[in-house]
């Protein structure tokens, strides 16, 4: 099979195209083939091994899983004797990178713990776009900052594949919305239910003379200060996005406290994938109440382009790659 690898850290002059054997599956696995994938800033963090940290568990010297990828749609194409929650022929999507395998490839081998039934109403291509950046944007939503309706949310960087369902998770919960982007990005943002929009390049979300009762950063350029500025008393910030560690290692001391003034915590996680989840997106999806924005698509070959334009950090919605698209 066709696959994008990266067998050394670097710029996406390291990204090949290799022909793999596929291993057999075991018997928890399944064997998906790929229709869509889609990428994320994880991708091209751990394709530059950067920051540091990431190859303790990646691999020091080179990466240990060196297929590129975590997000997919496709179709089950084999499953293990022991899976019971899945059939050949399922259409299904979800994020194979905590099964270790990469899904910017022509098949992919995972778990279907990290799978769920693909909503009929949408493509693959759209599928491949919601399960990192969708419930990225659901567990920090719903689960951390446990939002309420008729209360306020500023979302940060609200433009991108985390913002954009950001967005619409937060309105599908009834509260008031906020979103700050850039000057190019406002009807986007507000086409996606935004109720008021902030222009970065014209306001400083530093200088911002309002307060909420939840503060969602996606980009990761809000100090300690700025959230304690943002949020209401009792209110919770998450950041969600990372710039460098000058700033978000004082975010996470703080989120160690109860609170930082006022009734005012602070939150530092990972989002992690679950069939639970991914399905919940998926009735979120039918129920129309969140649609994927796709803003470019790239063939599989291509997928080098396509992660040089994510490194921009000018994605508008998600960057989605075809693979198969007989
Ligand atoms: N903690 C977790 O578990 C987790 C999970 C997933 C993602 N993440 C992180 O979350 C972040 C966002 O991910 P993503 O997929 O949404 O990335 P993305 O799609 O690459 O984000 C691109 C968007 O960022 C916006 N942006 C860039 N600089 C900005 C600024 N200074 N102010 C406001 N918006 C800005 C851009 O809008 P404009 O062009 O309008 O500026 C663009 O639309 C990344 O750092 C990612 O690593 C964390």
């Amino acid at each position: 099979m066709k696959a994008i690898t990266f067998r050394e850290y670097g710029t996406p002059v390291v990204l090949k195209l290799e022909d793999l054997s596929i291993r057999p599956i075991k018997p928890n696995e399944v064997l998906v083939k790929v229709k869509a994938a889609s990428v994320n800033p994880l991708d091209w963090r751990l394709m530059r091994g950067a920051p540091y940290f990431v190859r303790f568990t990646w691999g020091i010297l080179k990466p240990k899983n060196f297929v590129l990828g975590a997000d997919v749609s496709g179709i089950i194409e084999k499953v293990g004797s022991k899976v019971t929650a899945l059939k050949v022929g399922d259409e299904v999507f979800g994020d194979t990178m905590p099964s270790g395998c990469g899904s910017c490839a022509e098949y992919v081998i995972t778990t279907p713990s990290l799978l769920a039934l693909k909503p009929k109403s949408i493509s693959h291509i759209e599928a491949a776009s919601l399960p990192v950046a969708g419930i990225t944007a659901l567990q920090f939503l719903r689960d951390h900052l446990r939002l309420k309706a008729e209360k306020q949310i500023l979302i940060n960087g609200s433009s991108g594949g985390v913002g954009t369902f950001a967005i619409q998770i937060a309105k599908a919960m009834n509260t008031e919305v906020t979103a700050v982007c850039s000057e190019q990005n406002q009807s986007l943002v507000k086409a996606v239910g935004a109720d008021h929009t902030i222009n970065y390049s014209q306001t400083n979300i530093h200088e911002i003379n309002k307060s909420f009762d939840y503060v969602m950063d996606n980009v990761g350029n809000l100090k300690v200060k700025n959230f304690t500025d943002l949020l209401k008393n009792n209110g919770s910030g998450v950041q969600v996005g990372f710039q460098n560690f000058r700033i978000t290692f004082p975010v996470m001391f703080a989120s160690m406290r109860k609170s930082i003034e006022d009734g005012k915590r602070l939150i530092v996680k990972t989002a992690e994938t679950n069939t639970s989840d991914l399905q919940f997106l998926a009735d979120l999806i039918e129920q129309e109440k969140i649609r994927p924005i796709i803003d470019r698509v790239y063939t599989l070959e291509d997928t080098a382009e396509a992660i040089k334009y994510l490194e921009t950090s000018r994605a508008k919605g998600k960057v989605v790659i075809e693979v198969n698209d007989d």
